[in-house]
């Protein structure tokens, strides 16, 4: 069965040069201070996690963290759900948070609050896109790649029920494809 591909709205290449900024970015804030942790929000940032990482000129070390918040698809179900927690202790270290996209801004709130209970030396969070017209919670986004409309994407680590993770850029899902 063929398909159509979604229609891109952010290309391999755009991706990449906003990656390279946020990367130096981060290499420029956190130079001097030691090794920081690179805390991925499984599965949407596992991309923009491993391109971000590869690009630090600074010591870091990798860990994973899994909620879950839409069970399928787009439909939200509301509350969100810790599905696999960190494997290290978090405490007196630098965190950052990498978020495939904050839309409610449920999901950062609630891991944000979270994690600043283990008593981190600092946490910041770095999100790829941001759907800022939907958010409704205040949620401080230290590193942002890109704001969006309210439209479903996928690719570069997000998906539509699982599908098109794997598309090397970032595509708008139509209602009708
Ligand atoms: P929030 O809690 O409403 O901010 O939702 C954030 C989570 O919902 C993200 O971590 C994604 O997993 C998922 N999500 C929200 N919008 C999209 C989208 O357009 N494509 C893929 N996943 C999305
Ligand atoms: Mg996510």
């Amino acid at each position: 069965m063929s398909r159509k591909l979604p229609e891109t709205l952010f290309s391999e290449a755009q991706i990449a040069q906003r990656v390279d900024e946020i990367a130096a970015q981060i290499s420029s804030d956190y130079a001097g201070k030691g090794e920081i942790v690179l805390l991925g929000v499984l599965k949407g940032a596992f991309i923009f996690l491993a391109d971000i990482s590869r690009r630090l000129t600074i010591p870091r070390s990798i860990e994973f963290i899994a909620v879950s918040n839409y069970e399928h698809g787009s439909t939200p179900s509301g509350a969100v759900r810790l599905v696999m927690d960190v494997r290290e202790s978090i405490q007196g270290r630098h965190v950052i948070v990498v978020e495939d996209i904050v839309d409610t801004g449920q999901t950062i709130h609630y891991l944000i609050d979270m994690l600043k209970s283990r008593g981190p030396a600092s946490i910041r969070t770095c999100v790829l896109l941001h759907k800022e017209h939907k958010t409704e919670i205040d949620v401080d986004i230290d590193y942002l790649g890109f704001t969006i409309d309210d439209e479903w994407v996928v690719g570069y680590g997000l998906d539509f029920a699982e599908h098109d993770r794997t598309l090397p850029y970032i595509g708008v899902v139509k209602p009708d494809d």
